[in-house]
């Protein structure tokens, strides 16, 4: 399998993410292909990883089919023969496609993620340790690093155009898509996070905080883009978890903390663009990803179905 860093496929281009290419495939359909493209601290690396497209993909179809009939959500399919069934023109492109696409319900995202929180860390942590606060609302003093919140926190955020996405106040939300629409994604995002949470715990997996978008459609609200993955979420491992410190982590720590190196060392700022990885680098975070999947799903991503 091939690492793709940009697709061009023969289809009207919806958007480009940090991670998806986004196409239209016709006024109710979209096909989300996962690049190799990886980003970290909010810029996007020139090298691509080995497989995390294809773990992305898999993952969140895999989550998906865990959640049929209890969430409504955008997947139609994640198969490379039935997307090109659907979509004859992608035909060339099927070794490309194969394992990293998915055809989906198009929908109008609403302007906010969803995040939950079940442990303070991130940028929580952050400007908890600052002020004492999420979003501007006071938490309860004397919180560690890395503590658990019962019940979980609901804590949206922006979905900045450029730039970090902000945390933002519940009722801020409520003013940006309307009471009724806060509080229906409110109730699906915890809804999903509990599943997530209680079904990684089984694999010994702690999701400390996750993030989740839901678009529009016919009147109905759809879960939709990656679901539980290791980008849009922290898996921690539950054996090695202590409070009061940062936890092992099972996602893009070994590139964060080659760029913190970089960074600390003076030889990058920040921004883009960004340091060359090196090889152990690439090849360290495609181990993750694939770890990731395996710890969570239980099986192996099945490498020679995506060649
Ligand atoms: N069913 C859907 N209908 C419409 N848009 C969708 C759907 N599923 C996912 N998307 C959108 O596809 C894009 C996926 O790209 P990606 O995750 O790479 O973007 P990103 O870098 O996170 O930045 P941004 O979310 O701001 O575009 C997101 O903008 C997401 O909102
Ligand atoms: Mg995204």
């Amino acid at each position: 399998m091939t690492p793709v860093v940009a697709t061009d496929l023969p289809l009207p281009r919806h958007r480009r993410g940090k991670v998806r290419d986004v196409y239209e495939v016709d006024a109710d359909q979209l096909l989300l292909v996962a690049t190799d493209r990886v980003s970290a601290f909010d810029v996007v690396m020139r090298e691509a990883i080995p497989y995390k497209g294809a773990v992305l993909t898999q993952l969140t179809a895999w989550w998906l089919r865990e959640l049929d009939g209890q969430v409504e959500h955008h997947l139609v399919t994640a198969d490379v023969d039935e997307i090109v069934a659907a979509v004859p023109s992608l035909e060339p492109h099927r070794q490309m496609l194969a394992g990293r696409s998915m055809l989906c319900r198009r929908t109008e995202v609403f302007p906010v993620e969803c995040v939950v929180r079940g442990y303070l860390s991130g940028s929580a942590w952050k400007e908890y340790r600052e002020r004492g606060t999420l979003a501007g609302t006071p938490l309860p003093a004397g919180l560690r690093e890395s503590d658990r919140f019962d019940p979980p926190l609901f804590s949206p955020a922006t979905k900045a155009e450029s730039g970090h996405d902000e945390n933002i106040t519940v009722e801020r939300m409520a003013a940006a898509v309307g009471p009724d629409v806060a509080a229906t994604l409110e109730r699906l995002a915890r809804l999903v996070y509990g599943i997530g949470r209680d079904r990684a715990a089984e694999r010994g997996i702690i999701v400390a905080d996750t993030k989740f978008e839901f678009g529009r459609r016919d009147g109905r609200v759809l879960l939709v883009d990656e679901v539980l993955t290791p980008d849009s979420s922290r898996f921690w491992p539950a054996d090695r978890y202590a409070p009061g410190r940062p936890q092992p982590s099972f996602d893009k720590q070994p590139l964060r903390d080659y760029l913190e190196r970089e960074r600390v060392g003076g030889r990058w700022n920040g921004d883009a663009p960004p340091p060359a990885l090196p090889p152990a680098v690439v090849e360290a975070t495609s181990a993750r990803y694939l770890d990731a999947y395996r710890r969570l799903t239980g099986s192996q991503l099945n490498l020679s179905e995506l060649s």
